[in-house]
């Protein structure tokens, strides 16, 4: 019985080569139309950070982050390169746990958060400023926000499962700026950046292979550099009157809402629960199948449809299995890669988290299930990069990677890389190459910390503009 139902489910998660081209198609045409006009399903926000930076920016700048697992807060120094060309940047920093309910909650609970949590971190670290000469601040926002200039950003949806009143519509920077001064403290907002652009920038203040930042973690998305001059959606704008048509523009591309009108998506029904039961109904079709946050939920929804159907932990209490998404990634990954026999490992994770004992036959279904899973959010995540290459006609470089995903879970970049290159027709010797995650022509790399790092490069790079009155 069970190994009918795996063979169901194995059915329903593989995605074929061929699928993988077509979803690619698809998503490049999707790509090509947020460059055109505003609200179309891709956004392919224009971030206003203008090209890459030279290696040479420096300063001390405060961070923020919102968006990832925790709140992050940290205080960057960029010295430039150094003789041996290796570049010294220190880094002070404190993460501070986001209590759940504010993501539900309301905005102003939401920015006195991020307001004190500043104020705490200046105390902290003694850093010292005046109305005159107030801290620079990189802020990392990672949601949809459309930008007419780099130190602003208004929300257009709230994605990750945030769901926060009266943010959405109205520009986040202001909004913590008046939580800054309510908390009378000299903190000048510098840039609001996506963490798919920090992570590229970041990415290339070392290394100038760099093409595009990635996040695989609790959300999907990416940034590139593209030319103005391929942005008919900025002609007229008075913001580019004084640009040339050459200057590159980093764009977010926010492509976790990828076939929303799902016409090419491989989606099961157990992602459509996922999505009728998400704050968003409808939104982040690509994201809810691919990103951190779903892959153990989905697990969870099969596991529970299961026992449903009394195919699964018969007479067995399943309460605790009843909390949506009591299952996380790192769970998922470590099940797939427990080695231990007969998988106790896994098995007494089940009992101390869950209270449930799994039959052996239930534990070798669970292993594989989880492996379905995951191998169905790497090959689909694949395509974004896919695309964003095919659009730029870029065969060659880096895809700076950040995020849980891509971090904890050991076989996502050798799955990665080894669809990137059936998509991409790469010959067999480059495939191999891409699953040793070395030497393919577009191979994945490790983001250096994009939303510290990359947030002051960009803050640094935001200034130098100004000062010279741009
Ligand atoms: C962190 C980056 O390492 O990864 C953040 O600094 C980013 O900018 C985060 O948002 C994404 O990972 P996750 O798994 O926390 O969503
Ligand atoms: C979600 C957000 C996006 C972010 C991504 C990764 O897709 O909408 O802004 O980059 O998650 O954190």
């Amino acid at each position: 019985e069970l190994r009918d139902e795996l063979d169901k489910l194995e059915k329903q998660f593989t995605v074929t080569t061929e699928k993988l081209k077509e979803i690619t198609k698809r998503f490049q045409e999707e790509l090509e139309e947020g460059l055109k006009e505003n609200g179309k399903n891709i956004a392919m926000f224009v971030t206003w950070v203008l090209g890459f930076p030279t290696g040479e920016e420096k300063g001390s700048f405060l961070t923020v982050d919102l968006g990832g697992t925790n709140l992050r807060v940290c205080w960057i120094t960029l010295n430039g390169k150094t003789k041996d060309k290796e570049h010294d940047i220190v880094v002070k920093q404190d993460s501070y746990t986001m209590p759940g309910e504010l993501k539900t909650g309301n905005a102003s609970d939401l920015w006195s958060f991020i307001a004190q949590s500043l104020q705490k971190f200046i105390e902290k670290e003694n850093l010292t400023a005046t109305p005159n000469e107030p801290l620079p601040l990189g802020f990392t926002f990672s949601y949809p926000a459309i930008q007419d200039y780099i130190d602003q950003g208004v929300l257009q949806t709230w994605t990750k499962g945030f769901d926060i009143e009266n943010v959405e519509g109205n520009d986040v920077a202001s909004q913590l700026r008046s939580a800054i001064s309510d908390f009378n403290l000299s903190i000048e907002i510098v840039a609001v950046i996506n963490d798919t652009t920090g992570a590229m920038i970041a990415s290339a203040y070392n290394d100038p292979d760099t093409i595009v930042g990635a996040i695989f973690g609790t959300g999907c998305n990416a940034a590139y550099m593209d030319k103005i001059s391929n942005i008919p959606k900025l002609k007229g704008k008075e913001q580019i009157q004084n640009l040339s048509p050459d200057t590159p523009m980093a764009i977010n591309c926010e492509y976790g809402a990828f076939d929303n009108a799902r016409k090419v998506l491989p989606i099961t029904r157990y992602d459509e629960n996922i999505d009728a039961d998400s704050p968003r109904p409808g939104e982040q079709a690509f994201e809810k199948l691919s990103a951190g946050l779903y892959l153990g939920e989905i697990f969870r929804l099969i596991i529970l449809d299961m026992h449903d159907r009394n195919l699964f932990l018969k007479d067995q209490d399943i309460t605790k299995l009843k909390e949506p998404y009591s299952i996380d990634t790192a769970f998922l990954s470590s099940l797939e890669d427990d080695s231990t026999d007969s998988l106790t490992q896994s098995s007494e994770t089940f009992k101390s988290d869950f209270n449930l004992t799994f039959t052996e036959p239930e534990l070798n279904f669970s292993r594989l299930l989880a492996h379905l899973i995951a191998i169905r959010g790497a090959r689909l995540c694949a395509c974004g990069v896919a695309a964003i290459s095919r659009l730029t006609k870029t065969t060659t470089g880096h895809v700076a990677a950040d995020g849980s995903v891509a971090n904890k879970h050991p076989r996502f970049k050798k799955r990665w890389g080894q669809a990137l290159g059936e998509i991409l027709d790469w010959s067999g010797e480059d495939i191999n190459k891409a699953v040793d995650e070395t030497g393919a022509p577009i191979v994945i790399t490790s983001a250096e910390d994009g939303s510290g790092v990359g947030a002051a490069v960009i803050a640094a790079m935001t200034l130098e503009r100004w000062r010279k009155g741009h």
